[in-house]
């Protein structure tokens, strides 16, 4: 065990700076430094390091962290392994302290993500030693090697398997990872029971949740973990961990719809591909694979639920379109989904189907002309009907202006008359006026306040103390507050963001160290955070004196009990004095 505090004084000794500058090469750029990012490809800098801060961002593809997250992530380092190095870079050597006793050490378990590592070694331990399972991954034509990539495992029959694994089967943990199952009278099972297992691991490796598939016939086929606070179906793409590097290297992603497809195509050599998680492809996903590459294919089964599928894509790809950047779709013939067809026609006739996939513009503008008769007048009034929900929310310009030209020719119209008919902004011909500038998002209070404590740790020492907001930034101000308290000294922004690295915090946070380094020098944290505070009181006080309002109801002050009356006359009062 290292201590915590001398993690703290490591990252006041260093300087993420240099600690960077030893493997990247960093340019100032106003307050910060600027490089192109080393954990994606790209051609202009969006890696930011706030010197300031001690910690990086990247706008590219949200890499982010303090010196030790770097050298974790540039290294392929572990924590211990990383905290090494860097101490020895800075002269000093690790003290290590015994192991915690154990009271506290219960705490230390209850980390969702060691959970679910624990789950993971469990189930990948059961699968050597079931042969049914073992049978039937090599019936599917996998290897060891590659169910070791993907950790592959098998949950045995039995309701409380855990039970052997997790000291306390009761524990909270064991339920907020959905791992087991409470029925109403409070007695818990094992979720996943005889399946194969497949971990699903965020992009930092860690595993989030899993798929259960059941090894012969059942119902359901897949079972997958629920939503919990590590993980959030629409935000992961299965194996987007193991695919990163072939994904870099191939400049392009492929986007397919199982499990099975993913680690059936890795054992073929296709090592870029990665599965929505039973659900549609969202904004979010295609943002974030658009962020690690230029080229992204979608390639659905050839079935009706495929044709479905790909629509759904395309309507959720559109306004993340970047110029430049490709989307594809490829369709299997009607009896296939990946797996099957790489295993019966091969590695290179996969990628030859590959070559033939349709570019988004041709698949939305084949699929448009195909559903209407274009030679009627009701047709093509029908296409420009279609066409329009798709068209208004494409904002990258080239490619909004090509749909818009064909579209309009389709129908027979102009792309000004096109233009008019939508009511949306013309593109091309006439002078551009200044392009709009993006609305500035409304922040939540609990955003700003977030982000002070973010960049201020010790203003949580001026929080009043009898603080009760909720919902995920309450719970996060409460962690972040709780956590600062206990701390001696001051603390830094950087000790704070390490701290909190791979908690259900991380990403709530990443965003507001994205904020805070775009604002640089110019984020006044004390006049924002003293806003925030008068603004989120004018909010209780307003919530207050509705609910007293309620009581009021037709009786007036008689409605109240002596002490609210009092409340509501003081809250009055201090709503004049505004
Ligand atoms: P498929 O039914 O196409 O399964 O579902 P598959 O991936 O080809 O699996 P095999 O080859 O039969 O083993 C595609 C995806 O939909 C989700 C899973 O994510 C699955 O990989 N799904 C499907 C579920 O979540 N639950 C189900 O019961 C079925
Ligand atoms: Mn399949």
């Amino acid at each position: 065990m290292i201590p915590k505090s001398f993690i703290h004084d490591l990252l006041n000794r260093l300087d993420i700076v240099d600690v960077i500058e030893r493997y990247v090469p960093l340019k100032k750029a106003g307050a910060n430094y600027v490089a192109c990012c080393p954990f994606h490809n790209e051609k202009s800098p969006s890696f930011t390091v706030s010197q300031s801060k001690q910690f990086y961002h990247c706008f590219g593809c949200g890499a982010h962290g303090t010196a030790i997250g770097f050298v974790m992530e540039h290294g392929g380092l572990g924590f211990v392994d990383a905290v090494e190095e860097l101490a020895r870079s800075a002269g000093v050597t690790v003290p290590r302290e015994a192991p915690m006793p154990e009271a506290q050490q219960h705490k230390v378990a209850t980390d969702l993500y060691e959970v679910m590592q624990s789950a993971t070694r469990y189930y990948r331990d059961q699968l050597k030693q079931s042969t049914p399972a073992i049978d039937y991954l090599k019936r599917r034509g996998l290897s060891g090697e590659i169910a070791l990539r993907f950790g592959i495992g098998y949950a045995p029959e039995g309701w409380q398997n855990l039970g052997s694994v997790f000291a306390n089967y009761q524990d909270s943990s064991l339920l907020e990872t959905g791992l087991v199952i409470e029925n109403e009278d409070g007695k818990r099972y094992d979720r996943f029971r005889d399946r194969i297992m497949f971990p699903i691991v965020n992009a930092r490796g860690r595993v989030i949740g899993f798929g259960g598939r059941v090894l012969d016939s059942g119902d359901p086929k897949y079972l997958n973990s629920p939503e919990t606070a590590l993980f959030e179906k629409g935000r992961e793409l299965y194996g987007l961990f193991q695919a990163l590097k072939a994904i870099r290297a191939k400049r392009q992603v492929l986007v397919v719809e199982g499990y099975m497809d993913v680690v059936a195509l890795a054992q073929n050599g296709i090592e870029y591909a990665v599965a929505t998680l039973g659900t549609a492809t969202t904004p979010y996903h295609v943002q974030k694979m658009l962020r690690l590459t230029d080229k992204v294919m979608f390639c659905f089964d050839g079935d009706a639920a495929g044709q479905r599928a790909a629509w759904r894509a395309m309507e959720n790809a559109l306004p993340q379109l970047v110029d430049g950047k490709n989307i594809g779709f490829l369709f299997l013939p009607s009896q296939h989904d990946p797996d099957s067809f790489v295993r019966e026609q091969g590695t290179a006739a996969f990628e030859q189907l590959l070559q033939e996939a349709l570019p988004l513009s041709s698949y939305m503008l084949r699929e448009l002309s195909t559903q209407v008769d274009l030679h009627t007048q009701e047709g093509r009034t029908a296409l420009l009907q279609r066409a329009k929900p798709l068209l208004t929310v494409i904002s990258a310009p080239t490619t909004a202006l090509l749909l818009r030209k064909e579209v309009a020719s389709l129908a027979g119209i102009t792309q000004t008359e096109l233009e008019a008919l939508y009511a949306i902004k013309p593109i091309g011909a006439a002078p551009r006026r200044a392009p709009q500038k993006a609305a500035r998002p409304v922040v939540s209070n609990l955003r700003v306040l977030l982000r002070c404590l973010l960049f201020q740790p010790d203003l949580a020492r001026e929080l009043p103390e009898n603080w009760m907001p909720v919902g995920a930034e309450a719970a996060a101000i409460t962690a972040l507050t709780e956590w600062s308290r206990m701390q001696e000294g001051a603390v830094s922004s950087a000790a704070m963001i390490q701290n909190f690295q791979g908690t259900a915090y991380e990403s709530l946070l990443a965003a507001e160290q994205a904020e805070i380094i775009q604002w640089g020098e110019t984020f006044n944290v004390v006049a924002e955070f003293q806003d925030v505070l008068t603004r989120l009181r004018d909010e209780q006080r307003k919530q207050q004196l509705q609910g007293l309002h309620v009581k009021m109801h037709g009786t007036g002050m008689k409605g109240l009990n002596a002490q609210e009356r009092l409340l509501y006359l003081q809250l009055l009062q201090r709503s004049e004095l505004k």
